[in-house]
């Protein structure tokens, strides 16, 4: 799958979004390295605090289902849906994602549409970042 494909995918799932307190909608859409997909959204809660983020349920969707490597992640999202700007990860997701995705060559694409969105490693949005190898 190229980016433009993902960069769709991620879009069209957007509405999966419960944000029935933020009314922000974030979509993910995490590309495997053996080619496989997997969507998120942001699931909100009563109780603010147990919210989840897009990319980390991008994650937990592929994580529970046994992937360990990835390639990249488009994100997308806006208020009641509309996207007017680039939706950035925000701090957790960043350290989330580096538990499990190089820092080096893991790409993370913020998206517009197909044709308008960015393309960031994760070192760049997560420098000096804390990891598994600073644990062995
Ligand atoms: N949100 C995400 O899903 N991903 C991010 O990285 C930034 C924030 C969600 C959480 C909440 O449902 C809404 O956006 C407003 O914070």
């Amino acid at each position: 799958m190229d980016d433009r494909q993902l960069i769709r995918t991620a879009i069209d799932n957007l509405p999966n979004s419960y944000v029935p307190y933020s009314h922000f909608h974030v979509s993910a859409a995490l590309l495997c390295k053996d080619g496989t997909v997997y969507t998120g959204n942001n699931i909100e809660n009563a109780a603010y605090s147990a919210t989840v983020c897009a990319e980390r349920s991008a994650f937990f969707r592929a994580l529970n289902e046994g992937k360990r490597e990835f390639e990249a992640i488009v994100i997308c999202g806006g208020m009641n849906g509309e996207i007017a700007d680039y939706c950035a990860p925000c701090g957790v997701c960043r350290q989330g994602m580096r538990g499990f995705c190089s820092p080096e060559s893991f790409r993370i694409i913020l998206a517009k549409t197909e044709d308008d969105y960015r393309v960031f490693t994760l070192e760049e949005l997560l420098p000096l970042g804390f990891g598994p190898e600073n644990l062995r």
